[in-house]
């Protein structure tokens, strides 16, 4: 790329990708075996009633996280859902200012009151001093959001929740194969949701599934879930019908067959942006060496300051080029978004981690189509236009 502005595609020469660079699929299913599983589906004749399929996850997942119970949902706010009802929560629930839409929608849902906190500036999750400053006397439950592969401080969240008394759970999207302590994520709290989003590491053509430890809530939840694959009979008040479909349960087992290799990849992949994008105003989220991490997301943070531009317009540059960053799921904030922004009282009240984290932040392409030259480009793209940032702001204004 030569060092003339106008190569950008944003001032006028043509993108440098002809096909969009998404950031959206991490685990492509080989298509001859997800052939085979589907003509044993056909052959089985058994399509969405917690079939053969659905159970061999199941196990597979709980031998995998170490866990008791797992039961797949149809996606995770669905699962997020039935777990709010299953925890018997009423009132108000604690929820970090910065996370997914889903995550409080499923709050709202549930006829839940969000009670919004901040999140710690490095960790991008809430701390001890947060959750604190956001409780009050109809307070029943706190969410911890775990991040971009790390854990939240679970030994910190446990103990608040044992001394308020109140239910502490998780939305662990984003830490699926991960640990805390050396105890895989799945394991904290009274029970962890995870999504098999095809962003996540885990691809079921969008699904979800509720990990626990406690029987009685599993059984809870099984039988809310779906009157199919429900178990020990447990008197629930309503049902979801959140079941997960074996062909969903089909591609989901092939993203678990190599799911060591797609960490690997991800790895490889997260370690190769470092070493090329080690370039003022841009910082990537760290992972604590003794736990094990997925790398299922390459985040950074850019320093306007230092980088020259903002995320915003880095973001709108590259996007040009047909490169596809995801601002999401922190822009914008939730707590500012219909329905959460009902309640009033947030729309003036400024988490400043929440808004300078979602201000910096994007999530660099990674996913499993994306290949090491793609990368490759992608930083030799963003190097440029580091370099030329001063100009570039000029022209831009
Ligand atoms: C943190 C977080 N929570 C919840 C969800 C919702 O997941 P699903 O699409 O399975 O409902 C997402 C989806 O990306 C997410 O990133």
């Amino acid at each position: 790329m030569n060092d003339h502005l106008k190569s950008l595609a944003y001032f006028g020469s043509m993108p440098y990708f002809s096909n969009l660079i998404r950031n959206d699929c991490r685990n492509i299913a080989d298509w001859k075996s997800f052939k085979k599983l589907f003509n044993k589906l056909f052959q089985n004749g058994w399509y969405t009633n917690h079939g053969p399929l659905a159970q061999e996850l199941e196990k597979r997942l709980e031998s995998l996280l170490k866990v008791k119970h797992v039961i797949c949902v149809t996606n995770e706010t669905i699962g997020l859902s039935l777990a709010m009802k299953a925890l018997g929560l009423q009132k108000k629930v604690i929820v970090p200012a910065l996370s997914f839409a889903g995550t409080v929608q499923s709050l709202i849902w549930s006829n839940l009151e969000p009670v919004f906190c901040d999140v710690d500036i490095h960790t991008h999750m809430i701390n001890e001093s947060q959750i604190k400053s956001a409780m009050n006397n109809n307070v029943t439950g706190v969410i911890g959001v775990h991040m971009w592969g790390n854990s939240c401080d679970n030994s910190i969240l446990k103990k608040i929740s044992n001394d308020y008394d109140i239910k502490l759970f998780y939305d662990a999207t984003h830490a699926f194969g991960c640990t805390f302590n050396q105890k895989f994520i799945g394991n904290l709290g009274e029970l962890e949701v995870f999504s098999f989003h095809e962003s996540t590491i885990i691809n079921s053509f969008g699904g979800g599934a509720i990990s626990t430890n406690n029987d009685k809530l599993a059984a809870y939840i099984r039988n809310s879930r779906s009157s199919y694959g429900r178990g020990k009979l447990e008197p629930v008040s309503l049902t979801g019908n959140g079941r997960f479909s074996e062909a969903q349960a089909a591609l989901a087992i092939l993203s678990l067959d190599n799911y060591e290799q797609r960490i690997k990849q991800n790895l490889q992949k997260e370690k190769l942006y470092k070493s090329l994008l080690n370039i003022p105003g841009i910082s990537f989220i760290n992972h604590p060496e003794d736990e094990k991490t997925n790398y299922q997301y390459v985040a950074i943070q850019i320093d306007e300051e230092k980088f020259g531009l903002s995320k915003k317009e880095l973001a709108v540059l590259l996007k040009a080029e047909n490169i596809i960053v995801n601002k999401s799921p922190f822009f914008p904030l939730v707590y500012l978004t219909h329905p959460a922004n009902v309640h009033q009282q947030y729309i003036s009240t400024k988490f400043e981690n929440a808004i300078s984290i979602s201000n910096s932040l994007i999530q660099l392409p990674s996913s499993e189509a994306i290949s090491f030259d793609t990368i490759k480009k992608i930083c030799e793209i963003i190097i440029f236009i580091y370099e030329n940032s001063t100009q570039i702001k000029k022209k831009l204004r």
